[in-house]
């Protein structure tokens, strides 16, 4: 039994994380959907950027990239990634790691379809992670696009969703002189319950 309540109830952390990100959508100037997200590549050295999450669902954490792009490969070739939030209105953070999956079908098809026209044409133009000559080359990319697809551009084969799914979460909340609350849930697969437990921080 854990001392757990009050921001952090709640069985299911994913859910938790939901609920947090909610406040975080009240309070944060931009962004509060934003995650630093770690891969490992052929060498195992970690890479880490930014992205968008757009979805959280029952099971699990869905962002949307280029398959092609240095995210993409690394995450093709381990199935794994892990990312970090923080939300610094709310001096919160959410840890999560696991095991990824692509989200390549109707659903993807639909988010890429709500996107912006210019966003649309651009993932198709960029081959994102590779290197460019120049931002004209760029440009004349996405006209090459535009005249190709025009104003209803399909989702690009090579562009889509990442679902992950944990298998471990910490949530951490600030508390007054460094002594923060830290609960992190378990599994050893993402079929099993979770288990929680208190860390000192
Ligand atoms: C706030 C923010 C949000 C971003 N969102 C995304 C995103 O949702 N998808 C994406 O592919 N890149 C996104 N990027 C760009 C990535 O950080 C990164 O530059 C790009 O995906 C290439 O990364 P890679 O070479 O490691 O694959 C975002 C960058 C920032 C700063």
């Amino acid at each position: 039994m854990s001392d757990r309540g009050g921001i952090f109830a709640g069985e299911d952390p994913i859910a938790v994380a939901r609920r947090w990100l909610g406040e975080a959508e009240a309070t944060e100037p931009n962004d509060p959907n934003a995650i630093a997200l770690a891969t490992v590549d052929a060498q195992g050295l970690p890479n880490v950027r930014m992205v968008l999450l757009k979805e959280i669902e029952a099971d699990g954490f869905i962002f949307y990239t280029n398959y092609g792009s240095a995210k993409g490969q690394e995450i093709e070739a381990s199935g794994k990634a892990a990312f970090v939030m923080h939300w610094k209105s709310l001096r919160r953070q959410v840890r999560v790691r696991g095991l990824t999956c692509r989200e390549s079908g109707s659903q993807a098809d639909e988010y890429f379809a709500s996107r912006s026209l210019q966003s649309r044409l651009g993932a198709w133009a960029s081959r994102q992670s590779e290197p460019l000559s120049s931002r004209a080359r760029l440009v004349a990319e996405v006209a090459k696009v535009t005249a190709a697809q025009g104003v209803t551009p399909r989702r690009p084969p090579f562009w889509g969703g990442i679902r992950l799914r944990p298998l471990e979460m910490e949530l951490w909340a600030d508390g007054a002189f460094r002594l923060h609350d830290r609960f992190r849930w378990t599994r050893r697969t993402v079929e099993e319950p979770w288990e929680v437990q208190r860390l000192y921080p």
